[in-house]
C-alpha cells in the first residue's frame, strides 16, 4: 500500500502546491455554497444519483458533508491521515453502491467549478496557471485514492467468486 508521500511524489505534488492550495482557502470558502449548489443540481438531474438523495433532511446533512470535503481540498496539509479520510470516503460510496462512474463524473463538476472560479478571480495567466496546476493535482489525488476503494471491492468480489 502506498503512503501519502509516495502518492504526492507520483503526482509531483510539492509543498509549494500545498501552500498554493492553502492560499485559495478563503476564496474557496466564499464559493462553497455555490459549489454545493452546482454539485447537487447535477446529482439531482440524473435519476441514478438522485435516488440516493431522496430524503430532504438527509439532503441538508449531505450538502454539509460534501461542502466540508470541498474545503478540505484547501486545508494545506496532506498527510497519511488525509489519505485515510479519503479512503473512508471512497468506502462510504462503495458501501451504499454509488457507481464509480458517478463519482468520477461528479469530480468533473467540481473541477469545472474550480477552473471557472480561478478564471474569474485571477486575470494574470501565470498566477492562474500555478493555482490551476495545484488544484488539478489535488483533485486527481482525491479521485485516485477514492477509486482505490472501488478497485479493492472489485478484487474482493473476484476473490470471493473463485
Ligand atoms: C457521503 C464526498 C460523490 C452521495 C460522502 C461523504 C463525503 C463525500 C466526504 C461522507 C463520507 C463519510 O461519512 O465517511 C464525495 C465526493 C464525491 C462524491 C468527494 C465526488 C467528487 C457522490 C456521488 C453521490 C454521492 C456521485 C451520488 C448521489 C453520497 C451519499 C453519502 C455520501 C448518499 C452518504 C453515505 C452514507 O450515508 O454513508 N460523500 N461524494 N456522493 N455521498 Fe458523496
Amino acid at each position: 500500500m502506498l503512503t501519502m508521500q509516495e502518492i504526492k511524489n507520483h503526482y509531483y505534488f510539492t509543498d509549494t502546491d500545498a501552500e498554493l492550495l492553502k492560499e485559495l482557502y478563503p476564496l474557496a470558502q466564499s464559493k462553497s455554497d455555490a459549489m454545493v449548489e452546482d454539485f447537487y443540481t447535477y446529482l439531482l438531474k440524473i435519476p441514478e444519483t438522485a435516488a440516493f438523495l431522496r430524503e430532504p433532511k438527509d439532503l441538508a446533512r449531505l450538502k454539509k458533508t460534501h461542502a466540508e470535503w470541498f474545503l478540505s481540498l484547501f486545508c494545506g496539509h496532506y498527510d497519511n491521515e488525509y489519505m485515510l479520510t479519503l479512503q473512508s470516503i471512497g468506502q462510504a460510496h462503495v458501501r451504499i453502491k454509488v457507481s464509480a462512474h458517478y463519482v468520477n463524473a461528479a469530480m468533473n463538476v467540481v473541477r469545472r467549478f474550480l477552473i471557472e472560479m480561478l478564471q474569474a478571480n485571477f486575470p494574470d495567466i501565470a498566477v492562474r496557471r500555478k493555482y490551476r496546476i495545484a488544484v488539478e493535482k489535488i483533485l486527481d489525488i482525491n479521485l485516485d485514492i477514492m477509486s482505490t476503494s472501488y478497485q479493492e471491492e472489485e478484487l474482493r468480489r473476484v476473490f470471493v467468486s473463485h
